[in-house]
């Protein structure tokens, strides 16, 4: 049985998980309006990973015997100003979600829950592959500047990200 406290906490994750996938895809649209389709590409992976994240949560609070409780999406920004001012709010934003991971995983500490700790270990894990891909692409687009050549060229490569299903879901 789920912790009452854990239950409210792992159920505000699934909302932040939700705002992070919308915030995304708002992310992708306006990639794909400013003419960079590999950049989109890059979001549109992003939008799914985060449903995906949100889906995670939502089955481990039904698995514990818990309750879901789905809240309303708050509304997400809609314009950047560059590229690079666009991978650095995903840096900003993924920092913020780790602080949030690192909430829950501090609570279940002092609330001895030693399954949720063990189902966080994953997010734990993703939250520092998040963190390093936003910063390599800000690294490589400060690198790049107004080069129209080097931008093309990096769209290009974001072109060719795929999708694949995170291993706590995959066979579900
Ligand atoms: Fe769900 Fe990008 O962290």
């Amino acid at each position: 049985m789920l912790n009452s406290k854990i239950e409210a906490a792992i159920n505000a994750q699934i909302n932040a998980e939700m705002w992070s996938a919308y915030l995304y895809l708002s992310m992708s649209a306006w990639c794909a309006k400013e003419g960079k389709p590999g950049m989109a590409n890059w979001f549109e992976i992003q939008f799914r990973e985060e449903q995906d994240h949100a889906r995670i949560f939502f089955n481990y609070v039904l698995q514990r015997g818990g309750k879901v409780t789905l809240a309303p999406i708050d509304a997400v920004p809609t314009e950047w100003k560059s590229a690079l001012d666009v991978f650095e709010s995903t840096l900003a934003h993924e920092q913020k979600v780790t602080s949030l991971i690192n909430d829950i995983f501090a609570l279940t500490l002092s609330e001895n829950d030693y399954a949720t700790q063990s189902m966080l270990k994953w997010f734990i894990d993703e939250q520092v592959e998040e963190e390093e891909n936003a910063q390599t692409l800000i690294d490589q687009l400060r690198m790049i500047g107004d080069n129209g050549y080097g931008l093309y060229a990096l769209d290009k490569e974001l072109a060719a990200r795929v999708y694949s299903t995170p291993s706590p879901l995959a066979g579900k």
